[in-house]
């Protein structure tokens, strides 16, 4: 089904299970422990044997020699594998730098070998006894020390200019320009990277952990060079993803080839402390903001440049999106620079491009609306623009900003926020409030599912769309119920499987959206199916209790027989007619000890206008979960790099730092009633990366609000405080 002319009413529009809080359907598997996970496929895969991945010990450079022959000889050890060893390997469209590496070394961690054996600890010992030399070579591991050389933007992203900037800028009667760092970070899903591989003669079967199946399936036949139909992937349950499991990674990768040398099925994990430096990670970014405005507080020129590293191939971070869209303003520039770096691949950690790029676009906007004396939701108010600012005459499909930042006001509080910094004082709490607004684009994705319908009067939806914890099982379920009139437990949903119709995956918050509007496609047509089989017209009859209608003819569905569809939902130009954008409301109070600096967040809001919410309840918890990310990429998150010897040194979860339940206080979601027409048939948008946008920079500036001061450099950790902070007496 071809979606190019906005949605007219259809079948979801009733609401009868799609827009209502439904528990989640795979929660009982989930929390009995029952939902297998990649590294759990004992019955499919028997007696696997486990392969162990050694990671270069060096950034750059070149492997000189490997002895292998102490660990060959070791108890238990089955196969050695290498890029010596492992035949000739492709290499996959989505990865930059190769997943085995050897004798060129790319980046540290980068995987050298796997060496397999019957048990873990049996492969582990012997991956210790394998000897490496290398020859290493200087490296670039230093953002700040290779920008000023990156002057030009790289070759597809071109900068943007609209109007005059430099002029408009100079005559600005207030003006702020300030420079922010984002660091690097990881996305440290609880479920690490893993996956159990077994061959069949020429055919493989992978289950895996992994957001995007068809990737992962055309990337590992290319690496593999067999052709993409030998390929099974398997992915149905995955313990989070946040983008670091849109690719194919060395886990996937070396349990094939592991269980092709010993003709047994293998299963790797990668080890907690071997995720950071060998898998993606969300790139450190310096960022430049130049804003100015007329008295009055109405921008008139707005500046937006951000510079990120990466190894060669890898992405540009497009931090300045939202700053193409967010605020009115003539006058505008906004650039990317993209240095070369010998770091591991940077690449998308969710909301890739606007979240560190509001987390510095909307403190800049607390800067600006200081200086002008404004408070910081009526600046942002009154530079709210109903159209794209590059093009007046594209409008935005829906666009609730000012009604997010209004209601997210009153319902805070925001009128008992002292506007002086610094002044309210609780025993040893400094107490401050800030907020930010929230903004992420909404993209659209080619969506494909089967649905079928069985003598019982069940439906069963076929798709390879993932759920990553994020409820697409329950969504989708909930999409199929509605279309075909029958009670959500009556559908069963399969998904994450190659074997299944090719969908949008799970990625860039297009994942709800997109994938259940492709099962509304493929529900047009077996509605069509049964309209036909029971002399129905199809134009005319409601799918309702279990039964088909029109007028006062009703017959049960289960009298159509065993009917199946397919179809996929695709796209035409509506997002380029229209921009499709979601919009939020943050609000935070912090307090932060006088004394030590050690900041609590008190109180989180979110109010969100992103589409039609298909489920407030999953939606709700993306959205939770989005705002504590938020929290941590303010006050913890950070990827320390050894500049010497070019790594991620706090690689683990001792020292690598995320919110845990006792730094979150109270969350509040609050959804604006919204449907978009524009989007697709579902009139739904994304929410899981619109949560985390906007966030922490509310946080920092309600430690701004509390405390006075300003810090540009994130995470706000409590060195940055200290010296800011009133002297005691
Ligand atoms: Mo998202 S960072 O595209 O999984």
């Amino acid at each position: 089904m071809k979606f190019d002319n906005p949605a007219q009413e259809n079948p979801i529009d009733q609401l009868n299970v799609v827009g209502r809080p439904h528990d989640r359907i795979d929660g009982p598997l989930k929390t009995t422990g029952t939902a297998p996970y990649a590294y759990e496929w004992h019955d499919e895969a028997p007696n696997a044997a486990y392969g162990y991945v050694i990671g270069s010990a060096i950034a750059k450079g070149r492997i000189t020699s490997m002895d292998v022959q102490a660990a060959q000889k070791a108890p238990g050890v089955l196969a050695v594998i290498s890029a010596e060893n492992a035949g000739k390997l492709g290499k996959g469209e989505k990865n930059a730098a190769t997943l085995l590496g050897g004798p060129k070394i790319e980046h540290y961690h980068q995987a050298i070998a796997v060496v397999v054996a019957d048990t873990f600890e049996q492969a582990r010992a012997a991956a210790e006894l394998v000897q490496v030399e290398y020859q290493r070579e200087r490296g670039a591991y230093d953002l700040a020390e290779e920008k000023p050389a990156v002057t030009t933007p790289p070759e597809d992203t071109p900068d943007k200019k609209v109007g005059e900037f430099d002029s408009a800028f100079a005559s600005a009667a207030v003006k702020l320009d300030a420079t922010y760092t984002t660091p690097d970070q990881s996305h440290m899903a609880m479920e690490p990277h893993a996956s159990m591989a077994a061959w069949d003669g020429d055919k493989l079967t992978l289950w895996t952990s992994n957001q995007m199946i068809h990737w992962c399936q055309t990337d590992l036949a290319k690496t593999l060079n067999i052709p993409e139909e030998n390929v099974h992937v398997r992915s149905p349950y995955i313990g989070g993803g946040f983008g670091g499991k849109l690719f194919l990674r060395s886990d996937a990768l070396l349990a094939a080839l592991g269980a092709r040398a010993i003709k047994r099925p293998v299963k790797v994990m990668l080890t907690r402390p071997m995720i950071p430096n060998n898998t993606t990670h969300r790139p450190a970014t310096i960022q430049r903001v130049r804003i100015g405005a007329d008295k009055d507080g109405h921008i008139t020129a707005i500046a937006h440049e951000s510079w990120n590293g990466n190894v060669p191939g890898g992405p540009t971070e497009t931090a300045t999106n939202q700053t193409e869209f967010l605020y009115a303003g003539a006058n505008r520039l906004t650039g990317l620079r993209l240095a070369k770096l010998d770091l591991p691949e940077g690449n998308a950690m969710r909301a890739p491009g606007e979240a560190p790029g509001m987390m510095v676009l909307e403190i800049a906007m607390d800067e600006m609306a200081e200086k002008l004396e404004m408070d910081p939701v009526e600046f942002r108010v009154i530079n709210d623009t109903q159209v794209d600012p590059a093009d007046p005459q594209r409008k935005f499909s829906q666009r609730q900003l000012v009604a997010c930042l209004r209601q997210g006001a009153e319902h805070f509080g925001w009128s008992q926020r002292n506007p002086k910094p610094g002044q309210v004082r609780e025993g040893r709490w400094l107490v401050g409030m800030g907020m930010a607004a929230g903004f992420r684009n909404n993209l659209v994705m080619t969506s494909g599912a089967r649905v079928h319908l069985d003598a019982q009067g069940g439906v069963t939806v076929e798709t390879d769309m993932t759920d990553i914890g994020t409820g697409s099982y329950t969504i989708i379920a909930q999409t199929a119920a509605e279309m075909m009139g029958v009670p959500l437990d009556k559908v069963m949903v399969k998904l994450g499987d190659s074997a299944f119709p090719v969908s949008a995956g799970s990625g860039g918050q297009w994942g709800a959206n997109s994938s259940t509007a492709g099962v509304y496609a493929a529900c047009v047509k077996l509605r069509e199916a049964v309209a036909n089989t029971l002399g129905f017209n199809p134009d005319k009859a409601v799918f309702a209790e279990g039964q088909i209608r029109d007028g006062d003819r009703s017959v049960a569905l289960t009298d159509a027989g065993a009917l199946s569809a397919e179809d996929s939902i695709e796209f035409g130009d509506l997002d380029k007619k229209y921009q499709q954008s979601t919009f939020a409301g943050h609000f935070i109070e912090v307090a932060v000890d006088v004394a030590t600096g050690e900041v609590r967040v008190r109180r989180m809001l979110a109010v969100c206008a992103a589409g039609r919410i298909l489920n407030p309840k999953t939606a709700r918890s993306q959205v939770i979960g989005a705002m504590t990310m938020g929290l941590g990429a303010a006050l913890m998150e950070e990827l320390a790099i050894d500049t010497r010897l070019g790594y991620f040194v706090n690689h683990d979860m001792a020292a690598y730092e995320v919110p845990v339940h006792a730094d979150i206080p109270r969350q509040e979601v609050i959804f604006l009633d919204e449907t978009d027409p524009i989007s697709s048939p579902m009139k739904a948008k994304g929410v899981g990366e619109l949560g985390i946008c906007g966030v922490s920079a509310a946080i920092a500036n309600a430690i701004y609000n509390a405390t006075g001061v300003r810090v540009r450099d994130y995470p706000i950790t409590l060195d940055k405080l200290l010296k800011g902070l009133p002297e005691l007496l």
